[in-house]
């Protein structure tokens, strides 16, 4: 469901744009190595000024990037803007939530007439997140690698595409 302003509701969720007052509620959530190692632009640590410039660079694409709130507070990210990509706190990990905010931002995204299909990728290994973007009907493409910030060893970028017919609502 969508509601002006940018935010997106789900049963459990509410994706809403970045803002400056975000910046401490991103560090406790992502400052977790076992979320940064899968993720390609996040260093590891991560500290305040990366949150601060995380926003700084995303506070002006409202519509395409996300932060996700469950009734705790903030759990996570979600975006569409160069490549579909989500990450979650741990402790909001098992429950749903990537493949229910994923959802909210693909029903978005393809409401708009002629939406182009969108881009995503895992890394080699991520079983979890190969697991939600097969759930919402995407499929391999090509493969890429990469170097992720936050380990600076090189890694395979599993590629997935997802057309409009085939997304799984
Ligand atoms: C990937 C991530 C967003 C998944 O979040 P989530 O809310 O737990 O995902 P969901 O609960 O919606 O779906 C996870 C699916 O993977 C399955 N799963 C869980 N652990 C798994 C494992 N070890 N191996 C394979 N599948 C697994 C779940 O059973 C579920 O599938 P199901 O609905 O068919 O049962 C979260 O783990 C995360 O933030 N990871 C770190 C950052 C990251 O990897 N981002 C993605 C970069 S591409």
């Amino acid at each position: 469901m969508q509601t002006p302003g940018h935010v997106l509701t789900t049963a459990r969720l509410c994706l809403r744009p970045v803002v400056d007052a975000d910046a401490a509620a991103i560090v406790a959530a992502i400052h977790d190595f076992e979320v940064l190692r899968w993720l390609s632009r996040a260093p590891y640590p991560y500290g305040l000024s990366d949150a601060v410039d995380f926003i700084a660079k995303n506070r002006g694409n409202a519509g395409e990037v996300w932060m996700i709130h469950d009734a705790g507070g903030l759990v996570g990210c979600i975006g569409r803007r160069r490549e579909f990509g989500y990450w979650l706190r741990r402790a909001a990990w098992g429950q749903g939530y990537a493949t229910e905010a994923s959802r909210a931002v693909l029903a978005h995204h393809f409401a708009a007439p002629d939406a182009p299909g969108l881009l995503s990728g895992y890394h080699a290994g991520n079983t979890r997140s190969a697991r939600v973007l097969s759930k919402l009907g995407f499929t391999p493409c090509a493969d890429r690698r990469i170097t992720p910030l936050s380990t600076g060893q090189e890694v395979v970028i599993k590629g997935m595409w997802l057309d409009q017919e085939d997304y799984v609502p």
